[in-house]
């Protein structure tokens, strides 16, 4: 049980497995301490055999938890398990966020609106693009895809190596979104307004693949769901051919405020010492 439970403060965790990679703790006890908080986020390693369990335990109220974040490789039973749903997490049949009330369990996805808000702060207005491409058809896209498609963008395009997997994507998403195979990608980056890597390409120095972005609207925008290294080969390119980038980090920040929110009772903000703390940890442990 976790000692902040024994004081009567609310403990969350963040598990899955492997999980001590997590940069999740260093988040939200950031916030606790931030705000002054009573309450304990904590790593909990649990076996995708044990996960079963530690969802009921959460369930009956023996785990001590008031609810926690969910990741790597559980994201998908968590949606199985839980008692409700919300319609986010439905439509991706993966949850990240989970917490307890009235002996039932509750989830959501967040990582749609991590994605959208990071982009909110960073570069106001890139909604505005009439067409999206989407690179990759991963457990990470579908997010991505939702969230853009929910935030009104009328054309998107899913790109990825494994054809039927963007397909796959295209037809649990809606008439909007398209799929192609990589042989296509040159082709619907013309013109877009947004692009978005949704791969591990590029992640931890793995390898990348060249891009052109010459043709990309005006004003176009280049982002990236990776954040290790910060400024990822796809990035990179974006902006030596001279558009706007964000990068990936912001979305691992924001999609933890709803959480923070429903544990802890208090709506944090996103801040730079935050941003700092991540990109320091990074430097140590990439
Ligand atoms: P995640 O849950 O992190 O998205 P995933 O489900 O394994 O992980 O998906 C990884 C994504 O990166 C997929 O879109 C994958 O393409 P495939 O569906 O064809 O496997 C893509 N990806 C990984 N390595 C790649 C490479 N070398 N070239 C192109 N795409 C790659």
């Amino acid at each position: 049980m976790p000692d902040s439970h024994r004081i009567n403060a609310p403990a969350a965790f963040v598990t899955g497995w492997p999980i001590k990679h997590s940069r999740s703790p260093i988040i939200h006890g950031y916030w606790l301490k931030h705000y002054g908080l009573q309450g304990s986020y904590d790593p909990v390693a649990v076996t995708p055999e044990d996960f079963a369990c530690f969802i009921t335990s959460l369930k009956e109220g023996t785990s001590g938890f008031v609810g926690g974040n969910v990741t790597i490789p559980h994201k998908e039973a968590a949606c199985l398990l839980a008692d409700h749903l919300d319609e986010l997490a439905s439509e991706i049949g993966a949850a990240n966020t989970l917490w307890r009330e009235d002996g039932r369990i509750y989830a959501t996805n967040t990582d749609g609106y991590g994605f959208v808000s990071n982009l909110d702060h960073q570069v106001p207005g890139w909604d505005k693009a009439d067409r999206a491409v989407i690179l990759g058809a991963g457990g990470a896209s579908r997010a991505v895809v939702q969230s853009v498609r929910d935030r009104g963008v009328k054309e998107i395009h899913i790109v990825n190596r494994t054809m039927p997997r963007a397909r796959e994507l295209a037809d649990r998403f809606g008439k909007s979104i398209h799929a192609h195979g990589l042989p296509a990608l040159a082709e619907v980056v013309q013109g877009a307004g947004l692009f978005i890597n949704t791969t591990s390409l590029g992640m931890d120095g793995l390898e990348s693949i060249d891009i052109d972005f010459s043709e990309m609207a005006t004003g176009a925008l280049v982002t990236d769901i990776v954040y290790v290294p910060l400024e990822t080969p796809i990035l990179r390119q974006a902006r030596e051919q001279g558009y706007a980038t964000a990068d990936g980090l912001g979305m691992l920040l924001h999609q933890a405020v709803p959480g923070f929110e429903k544990w802890f009772g208090t709506r944090p903000e996103v801040d730079e010492t935050l941003r700092q703390l991540i990109v320091d940890d990074i430097k140590v442990e990439p």
